[in-house]
């Protein structure tokens, strides 16, 4: 994972917890095993432990397997007063799920596109003909910061209710300077609101805005010459990301974002072949830290991907909420090499879903991923896919001590229940965030 940017607000809301200690786990995921990015049979690898203990220590993990062995650390026999015991009661803990895809800088819900589409219009028509990512453009331009900044916090909530704990964050509904920017310090507001970590993602290069309609080449410069060099200044975006379709923005004009964005010393990723097949090989060489959607990807850039470090997203929530029948061959990836992941790509035109529990349950049911495959993709990939790697997605001696607590007897029931919140409690840096107080 060379030459790619360390990135990683950690927000700092809550002072780690001094000792915390998690007894009683009937089902432990430390995700422990096998090298990173997870591939192929690898991607299995959970690192499962029954009848578990974690022992963390100043925001980190200091141990964590069978509980025995656990409660036998000579520190903590000594010292066990001074440590907060939780007991959880026989229930599935995981890693914080990694949630590497949303754009919760949205002012309204997109009733009308949707209602059109229950009617039978697909995505892109409805995109043609003026709405799409277009319109919700108008109402984040006249939205406040503060505003924006609100609404984010308040997805940022409900993802972390469903066991998330650290979220990449884009903006993209803005569209000039200003309003770009303006979406970004909202996701920064949001960020120090907020227990979990946030990596904030520019997505400039998300459609042409209608004043630059028939220029998109001018709308490219301004992204490239203005846009990310004044969020790299203001140290506003770790990443930078482009829709790279049919109609939206070119290859080359998405190698040109890519460039700037080097130039400037930010990470890459890029929404690539969720309608229309591109060719991935010149994007490639600019190492991003993802490729997400991937729906069409050609089979030779495919053997390409599982030779590079760059993650395939996959974002079955979008598939689901516009109604296709056809979802990322996760198998053909997975079978090839290609290191996967799974987010929930929150935005308001094709999944308003903040969970990542149903992202899974869709991975097993529409993809056929296994839940072991699902909840990997989920933390330890999802965690590479921020190059989050060192400090997240897995449960072990020096990483962070975030986790989540669900309602299981066996971590399957992860990909089994949907539409059903099963997550009880949320452990941010050895805090408790959520449901243990
Ligand atoms: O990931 N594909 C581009 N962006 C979003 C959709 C955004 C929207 O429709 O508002 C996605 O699906
Ligand atoms: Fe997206």
């Amino acid at each position: 994972m060379s030459e790619r940017k360390t990135p990683g607000k950690k927000t700092p809301a809550k002072k780690p917890s001094p000792y915390l200690l998690l007894t009683n786990i009937g089902q432990l995921l430390t995700m422990r095993g096998g090298p990173l990015p997870r591939r192929g049979s690898a991607l299995q690898e959970i690192g499962l432990v029954e009848d578990a203990a974690v022992l963390c220590s100043g925001g980190k993990i200091v141990d964590a397997g069978p509980q025995g062995h656990v409660l036998r650390d000579p520190w903590l026999q000594k010292h066990r007063g001074k440590v907060r015991e939780y007991d959880c009661r026989r229930k599935v803990v995981v890693p914080g799920l990694i949630d590497s895809h949303t754009h919760p800088v949205f002012a309204l819900p997109r009733l009308l596109d949707f209602e059109k589409r229950t009617a039978g219009a697909s995505y892109q028509e409805i995109a043609e003909s003026g709405g799409g990512i277009r319109s919700s453009v108008a109402a984040v331009r006249a939205a406040t910061r503060e505003h924006l900044s609100r609404l984010v916090l308040k997805a940022f909530d409900a993802m972390l209710r469903q066991g998330t704990t650290t979220i990449e964050a884009k903006s993209g509904y803005g569209l000039t300077f200003h309003d770009e920017f303006k979406s970004l310090e909202a996701i920064h507001d949001a960020a120090g609101h907020w227990p979990g970590t946030v990596v904030p993602t520019l997505l400039a290069a998300h459609v042409v805005p209608v004043e630059y309609a028939g220029k998109s080449d001018d709308y490219i410069k301004l992204v490239c010459n203005r846009i990310i060099p004044g969020a790299a200044r203001r140290k506003l975006a770790v990443f930078v990301d482009v829709f790279c379709e049919h109609g939206i923005f070119t290859v080359e004009q998405s190698e040109r974002v890519f460039a700037a964005a080097r130039r400037h010393r930010l990470g890459t990723r890029a929404h690539v072949c969720q309608f229309t097949p591109s060719r991935l090989e010149a994007l490639l060489q600019h190492q991003p830290a993802s490729f997400d959607h991937m729906d069409c990807a050609a089979p030779a850039d495919i053997t390409l991907m599982a030779r590079s470090d760059t993650v395939a997203t996959l974002l079955p929530g979008a598939n689901y909420f516009l109604g296709h029948t056809e979802f990322p061959n996760a198998r053909r990836l997975i079978d090839a090499g290609v290191p996967v992941a799974l987010a929930s790509d929150f935005n308001p035109g094709t999944s308003p879903s903040p969970s990542m529990p149903f992202a899974i349950s869709l991975a097993c049911t529409h993809m056929k991923m296994t839940p072991a495959e699902a909840i990997a993709a989920a933390t330890v990939n999802a965690a590479c896919a921020l190059n989050l790697q060192d400090s997240k997605g897995s449960l072990e001696p020096g990483k962070d001590a975030d986790f989540a607590v669900f309602d299981f007897d066996d971590y399957r029931e992860m990909g089994y229940w949907f539409a059903w919140n099963r997550c009880t409690e949320v452990f941010v840096a050895g805090n408790a965030v959520l449901g243990s107080e």
